[in-house]
């Protein structure tokens, strides 16, 4: 997390991502998180106009609030804040009323989400633009096979963790009883430089042996042969990576146009501005 931050901030602060426009925007930041990418951006707004509204959008209610209260603290009266405590769907929707010139931004929560999906989402952002709207989102763009695999199969185990802990909750919520020791934890990521997909990182369980396993809290039982995976992720993978070429094609799916992107020099991520003329 602390890398992409740096990632943010050096972008923002060398490269001037946020459009230049003659007129004022209200700043809609989708999937907000805990606002600290946002607070460049607000800043950066605030030079250029005495007061922004600004509307976080998270599914995280209760984490949503909490990070906009410390904002309005932080920036008083210049920043009036709207948080809307509901899904990208819902969200938008709410936002329908406001007609103004938005900076609408969906950074670092598309490259987890199934192809069809987040094209679905950029569409559905565009039907809230208009000529005077700009989009900003993220998308990772390293090829690095090495540096990805080292990330979900670090020598702490932390991303295994991460991912068994599905397995846990299971336990913890469901009263199953499943044994980690009889799978082993598998990973893979997945190069795929046609335009029209894009690379992913799979991860999945491989039983050891045959298993049967009652889940009592679902109704289900867990039955797997030898060998069989399970996968912890909806479509092909996640952590999903891309070409430009690749990123400039899903804006253009969702009828947005990708005026300009700008990276890191070590070409981690890019950052995608787009328009809907
Ligand atoms: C990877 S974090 C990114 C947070 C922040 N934008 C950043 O870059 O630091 C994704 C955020 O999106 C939120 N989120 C995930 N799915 C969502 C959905 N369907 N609707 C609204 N928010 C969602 C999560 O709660 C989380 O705060």
């Amino acid at each position: 997390m602390t890398g992409k931050k740096l990632i943010a901030r050096q972008i923002v602060i060398e490269q001037d991502i946020i459009p230049r426009v003659p007129y004022d925007f209200t700043l809609v930041d989708l999937g907000s998180g805990d606002c600290s990418k946002t607070r460049y951006v607000i800043d950066e707004l605030l030079k250029r106009q005495q007061n922004l509204s600004f509307f976080p959008v998270d599914i995280s209610r209760e984490f949503l609030l909490n990070s906009t209260k410390k904002l309005r603290e932080e920036y008083a009266d210049s920043l009036v804040v709207t948080p809307i405590g509901a899904d990208y769907q819902q969200g938008v929707e709410q936002l329908k009323q406001f007609k103004g010139p938005k900076l609408i931004l969906w950074i670092g929560s598309m490259i987890n989400l199934p192809y069809d999906v987040q094209v679905d989402t950029l569409r559905m952002i565009f039907t809230i633009m208009t000529d005077k709207c700009r989009l900003v989102f993220t998308g990772d763009i390293t090829q690095d096979r090495d540096a990805i695999l080292k990330a979900y199969h670090d020598d702490e185990g932390l991303a295994q963790c991460f991912i068994e802990y599905a397995i846990t909750r299971l336990n913890k919520e469901e009263g199953s009883q499943i044994d980690l020791g009889k799978f082993t934890y598998q990973m893979d990521f997945i190069s795929d430089q046609n335009p029209n997909h894009m690379s992913y990182v799979t991860a999945y369980l491989e039983a050891k042996e045959a298993v049967n396993y009652p889940i009592p809290g679902l109704g289900i039982d867990l039955i797997m042969t030898k060998g069989e995976r399970l996968y912890f992720h909806e479509g092909v993978g996640f952590s999903c990576k891309y070409t430009l070429k690749q990123l400039q094609n899903i804006a253009q799916k969702a009828g947005l146009i990708l005026t300009n992107t700008w990276s890191d020099g070590q070409k981690h991520a890019a950052f995608c501005c787009c328009t809907t003329v």
